[in-house]
């Protein structure tokens, strides 16, 4: 049985298993608005991952000027279908305002504008979002200011893409985008799993491997390099796509400088160190433990990330699997995060059943 060891430990414990207790309370007397919260939240976060995918999309079928402008498309609400729906001197009015190869394309266009319109979809998703948390905050406050945080960056995320479409698509500013999706996600699944406390209580981590933690640690920090060396590796795509065109694109791989290798060879490391990280999770908690699956999940996932990347190193860069590639890292960040968040609720909630069961000793 674990002993708070400490009066200050013992009161920051039993102030700890007070705030669990009150919070099963509540949970129950805001079951449905609880639930209807943790629903919504899923499909916001899933038209986040979609919207990740269809801007991939934009980005590997070179439609990130489909629109040159913004929030209109060739000045339009609605674009055009075809050029002749266009002044005359669209071209010249685009290259005195820098686009010089502007050239209407009606599906590198509607590409684009549906990229924009799945933006905007998020936009409502995630207010909707916020109005279903406003209940919560009693229960949670923390629940309705990460929902409010995640409107208000998807806001800055929307003025952020118009920036990259001004900047003509700027490597670096693609980065900053797709970083701000992966912070939007966060922020997201931190309010989810806020909301899904109370199921995690009923999960205590007692029994779990005392080198867990460290190794979360120590995958989460592999996990960050990693995709910060996929985010250089992409930018240097963009910069070998601009010199040696769309035609070469199976021989773009010939041009990657070393870090191209780095990250490679590095996919091994990731993987070996989430399996060690199952591992650990099976052997101390079992297969059905909800850390356990998500664990499981995840190496799913690097699988994914791993074959994917295999594929646009060795098969010549095909423009399909470059959004799968991305999908599946930005998946296992977001599962990576979750699997922290819903770490750290177990263990609490396991810390302030001992004071519990101390309390009643
Ligand atoms: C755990 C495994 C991996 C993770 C988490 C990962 C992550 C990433 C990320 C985040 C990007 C940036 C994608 C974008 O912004 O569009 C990227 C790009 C890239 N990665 Fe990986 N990667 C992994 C394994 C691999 C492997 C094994 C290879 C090749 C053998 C590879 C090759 C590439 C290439 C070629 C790009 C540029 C893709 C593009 O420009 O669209 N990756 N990776």
């Amino acid at each position: 049985m674990l002993r708070p060891r400490s009066p200050g430990d013992r009161r920051r414990r039993t102030a700890l298993f007070t705030q669990i207790m009150t919070t099963d309370t509540l949970s129950q007397a805001s079951d449905l608005a609880l639930q209807r919260y943790r629903r919504m939240a899923l499909i916001t976060l899933a038209a986040v991952y979609f919207l990740i995918l269809v801007g991939a999309t934009v980005r590997a079928s070179g439609a990130g000027m489909g629109c040159p402008d913004w929030p209109t498309c060739f000045g339009q609400w609605i674009p055009p279908t075809s050029e002749a729906q266009l002044p005359g001197n669209y071209q010249q009015v685009y290259a005195d305002l820098g686009y010089a190869d502007t050239r209407f394309n009606v599906v590198k266009t509607w590409t684009e504008y549906t990229n924009r319109l799945v933006g905007v979809s998020i936009g409502i998703l995630v207010f909707v979002t916020v109005l279903l948390a406003w209940p919560l905050r009693g229960y949670d406050n923390t629940i309705l200011k990460a929902s409010a945080a995640a409107f208000l960056m998807v806001g800055f995320q929307g003025w952020l893409g118009a920036r990259v479409v001004a900047s003509n698509l700027q490597p670096g500013m693609i980065t900053l985008h797709m970083l701000m999706a992966l912070a939007i996600v966060a922020t997201l699944l931190f309010a989810l799993a806020q909301s899904r406390r109370g199921i995690m209580v009923a999960q205590p981590v007692t029994n779990i491997d005392k080198r867990f933690e460290k190794w979360l640690y120590i995958v989460l920090g592999l996990t960050v390099f990693q995709v910060a060396m996929g985010t250089q590796v992409r930018e240097m795509t963009d910069l070998i796509r601009q010199t040696q065109g769309e035609d070469l694109r199976s021989s773009w791989i010939e041009y990657m400088p070393w870090f191209f290798y780095v990250h490679r060879s590095f996919s091994a490391v990731v993987l070996f160190a989430n399996l060690w990280l199952a591992w650990l999770l099976v052997a101390s908690l079992g297969w059905q433990h909800t850390l356990t699956r998500l664990t499981l999940a995840m190496l799913v996932v690097i699988g994914m990330a791993v074959l994917s990347g295999a594929t646009l190193g060795h098969l010549g860069m095909p423009a399909l699997v470059q959004p799968t590639h991305l999908l599946a890292a930005s998946l296992l960040f977001g599962l990576q995060f979750l699997i922290w968040m819903s770490f750290r609720h177990c263990r609490d909630c396991s810390s302030a059943e001992s004071v519990g069961s101390a309390a009643r000793d």
